[in-house]
């Protein structure tokens, strides 16, 4: 998977000693595995819980314990002071586990070993994921030094509520590696070239009731509306998700409405977008609806059953006629999904509902469309430039359209 904001990018892992030392393996191998150095710094106390040999095998990379070892440089025979050196190198400094001990001494400026004189040092931004006994983290000692850390700026993720390694149940289990990882991306991309933009995006397929357990949908996954929606995050933006029920997990980071039908999906998007910088509609909406859902289960019968629908609201169109008045969305994207005449039957949409871009989408290929985690697109703006990309992961083409959209805001 290949996820703009991680590449190239390097981050300092701090290990502190608690049993959640473990998952921090596991957030090293993740981190490694998507293109992120992982240059990975334990406190003493976090090697009795694990090896630096671990990390380092699932990193390959060196791992930093000791803050008097100096490193001579292999090219130039210098030596190097490593807190100094990691500490300028890292775009990301992440602690996970940090206990209790080590948030004390962060919000007190205290260095006394190499990770917490790197936290003096470093530049970069400052992510932490707490794990401790519930009583030592509602301590009053522990909720202020997190209070004091949140108001410089460090952002805190977690901890969970769980069954904890004393066998208790409660508050203080770190979060899990995939979270983390959601949370290390929003951080990476907080200066981004979409910082200040507030964007909404839609995702999923609309459900019109049939009946109370009955629905008229498509096969939208919610996969390219979601991946949209994370790249801009990734990106800086502000992003307001408006989904339809998907299988997906709630993202983090940015806000998420939930929505059912077409009607639903219409007013929150009406709510978010009378300011926003961009709409971009990549849900499958509902093109019909029943006109009386049923309320209760509709019996089955000798004969077939006949429903009478009617036509949903046109969100997109709607969005972009808003927006000529003054009150929409600034930049209007839209999708279209086709199964033939693909770009007539794009060009069409992306006219008729008067956008400034619109991804056309066959949706016929068995690796491109509903569901799948790749997409083929052909990219008609307004101004008549047409743009055919090859295949790519459905991240790849949301940072696609991103890209045109930041072309189009300053094209003004
Ligand atoms: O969710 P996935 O499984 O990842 O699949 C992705 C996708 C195939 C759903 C996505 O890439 C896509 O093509 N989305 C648009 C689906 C669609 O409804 O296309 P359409 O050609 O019927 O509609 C054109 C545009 O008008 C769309 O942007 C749609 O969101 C919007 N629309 C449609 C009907 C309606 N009542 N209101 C709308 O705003």
């Amino acid at each position: 998977m290949s996820i703009r904001v991680l590449k190239d990018k390097r981050v300092l892992l701090g290990v502190t000693g608690g049993v959640a030392a473990y998952k921090a393996a596991i957030l090293a191998s993740r981190l490694t595995q998507v293109g992120v150095a992982v240059d990975v710094v334990l406190t003493e106390a976090a090697t009795r819980f694990v090896a630096p040999l671990t990390f380092q095998a699932v990193t390959q990379r060196p791992v930093y314990t000791d803050l008097f070892e100096l490193e001579v440089d292999p090219g130039s025979g210098e030596l190097s002071i490593p807190h100094i050196a990691l500490a300028k190198a890292a775009d990301l400094l992440l602690i996970a586990p940090a206990t209790g001990n080590t948030l004390a001494k962060l919000a007190h400026g205290i260095a006394d070993n190499l990770l917490t004189n790197i936290a003096l040092a470093t530049p970069a931004p400052l992510l932490i994921a707490p794990a401790m006994e519930s009583d030592m983290w509602a301590h009053p000692a522990t909720q202020t030094n997190v209070a004091t850390l949140t108001e410089r700026g460090v952002t805190v993720v977690g901890p969970t509520a769980g069954h904890l390694a004393s066998g208790a149940e409660g508050v203080g289990r770190m979060s899990e590696p995939a979270e983390i990882l959601e949370m290390a991306r929003v951080v990476l991309g907080q200066a981004g070239d979409l910082e200040q933009r507030r964007v909404v995006v839609s995702a999923g397929g609309t459900r019109e009731a049939i009946d109370p357990v009955r629905f008229i949908s498509n096969r939208s996954s919610g996969k390219m509306g979601y991946a949209l929606a994370l790249a801009a995050r990734d990106r800086g933006a502000q992003v307001t998700l408006v989904t339809a029920p998907t299988s997906l997990s709630d993202p983090v980071g940015l806000k998420t409405v939930q929505v059912e039908s077409a009607a639903q999906m219409r007013d929150a998007i009406l709510a978010a977008s009378s300011d926003a910088d961009a709409l971009v509609m990549a849900a499958a909406v509902s093109d019909y609806r029943p006109i009386e859902p049923a309320h209760q289960k509709i019996k089955k019968g000798e004969e077939g059953l006949t429903l009478q629908l009617s036509r949903t609201p046109d969100i997109l169109a709607e969005m972009a006629r808003l927006r000529e008045l003054g009150r929409g969305p600034k930049i209007v994207v839209g999708f279209a999904a086709e199964t033939q005449d693909l770009l007539v039957n794009a060009r069409d949409k992306l006219q008729r509902k008067r956008l400034d871009l619109i991804a056309a989408n066959d949706v016929s290929a068995a690796d491109a469309g509903f569901s799948v985690d790749t997409n083929r697109v052909t990219l008609l703006s307004a101004d008549g430039t047409v743009d055919a990309l090859p295949l790519m992961s459905k991240e790849e083409v949301a940072d696609e359209i991103w890209d045109r959209v930041c072309r189009l805001w300053e094209t003004g």
